[in-house]
């Protein structure tokens, strides 16, 4: 069985090499450029406000929702209009709580630290980040035995911006601690039509209105998506034609990287064929599904199930993944038996 690079499709919605450059031009520095998000957009912008006029740092805040939305760009966004300094770091870079204390102690008043896929910490480091958090101060033990000593070291007033893409993993204390929590949510076709158009102007990419819309509508709801493919389909437009992305060039580019109407791509293609041929459309269980098509659980759980259950494709039910009429009738399959008497499709 050939291993799916999940990783490295243009439709994965994780970082690929290059997208996540702090020097990007592509991300919006300001709440006023960054498109989408209404909700999440118009509440921050309030509560910075606030924080801006009481002379405060902004109280902690929690982003989440799937990959590739933004969450590193609006922890940018917050640093820029409070005019402080972003700090970036993640989870599974802090192995230490002498990791954290490091970056804690070297925080200037009012500064943001972001850490990304925050549910990855330990336990030992997540010890550290409470008091941190709640008193801005940070208690080090040295030494064992009779010497050891323990300071309590004052920390500048500063501004976590956690993010993560399941909320749920989070321990109650670490999630009670943020005064402010923001689901981002995937962004619509228009909406993401006008990051490409956007995208575009920064770029000096010629893109005609309903090409933009194509790659949009291709994009998964996800803006990192739609930025990559914005740039692979102007390699098409520049060598097949006048540079210029019209519908045609965007529907032409797009079927040369097999990524269907939908966003679909090969891999999501061989992933809903495996349900069908293996196991008759379901039910199958993730890890059994995982085996068969090579790939890690964790991988499809959050990287390829999200948007094919967005787009009613597939269903999670307690006996396991079933495949929809819906991706049956998009992939022109057969409409599988029922298995063990159990009625899908309903
Ligand atoms: N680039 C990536 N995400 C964006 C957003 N939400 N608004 C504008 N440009 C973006």
């Amino acid at each position: 069985m050939d291993d799916f690079d999940f990783e490295n499709r243009i439709v994965a919605p994780t970082e690929i090499m290059g997208d996540n450059d702090s020097d990007n031009p592509l991300r919006p520095k300001t709440l006023d450029d960054y498109i989408g998000q209404k909700k999440a957009k118009q509440n921050l912008a309030v509560f910075i406000e606030a924080a801006k006029q009481r002379n405060e740092s902004l109280d902690h805040v929690l982003l989440y929702g799937p990959p590739g939305l933004g969450k590193t760009t609006l922890s940018g966004i917050i640093a820029n209009e409070l005019r402080v300094n972003l700090r970036i770091t993640s989870g599974p870079a802090i192995e230490k709580p002498g990791d954290l204390a490091a970056i804690l102690t070297n925080l200037n008043e009012g500064d943001v630290l972001f850490i990304d896929e925050i549910h990855r910490i330990s336990r030992a480091v997540e010890e550290i980040l409470y008091p941190a958090m709640e008193d801005f101060a940070i208690d080090i033990v040295t030494g064992k035995g009779q010497m050891a000593a323990s300071y309590h070291l004052p920390l500048p007033h500063f501004t976590l911006v956690g993010a993560t893409t399941r909320a749920g993993q989070l321990t109650a204390p670490l999630r009670d601690r943020f005064g402010v929590s923001l689901r981002l949510e995937l962004y619509t076709p228009e909406e993401l039509a006008r990051i490409v158009t956007r995208s575009a102007s920064i770029l000096n990419i010629e893109i005609e209105p309903d090409g933009a819309l194509e790659i949009a509508s291709r994009s998964r709801g996800t803006p990192r998506i739609a930025n990559r493919m914005l740039k692979r389909v102007r390699d098409f437009a520049q060598v097949m034609s006048d540079g210029v992305i019209t519908l045609q060039t965007a529907q032409i580019a797009l079927e040369r990287l097999e990524i269907d109407e939908l966003g679909l791509d090969a891999n999501d293609r061989r992933m809903l064929s495996a349900i069908v041929k293996f196991y008759r459309g379901g039910p199958v269980g993730l890890e059994t599904l995982a085996a068969a098509i090579g790939e890690e659980a964790v991988t499809i759980e959050d990287v390829i199930e999200p948007y094919l259950m967005q787009i009613g494709f597939l269903n999670r039910t307690p006996r396991g993944r079933c495949i929809t009429k819906a991706a049956c009738l998009h992939m022109g399959f057969d409409m599988p038996d029922a298995q063990d008497g159990q009625i899908k499709f309903e």
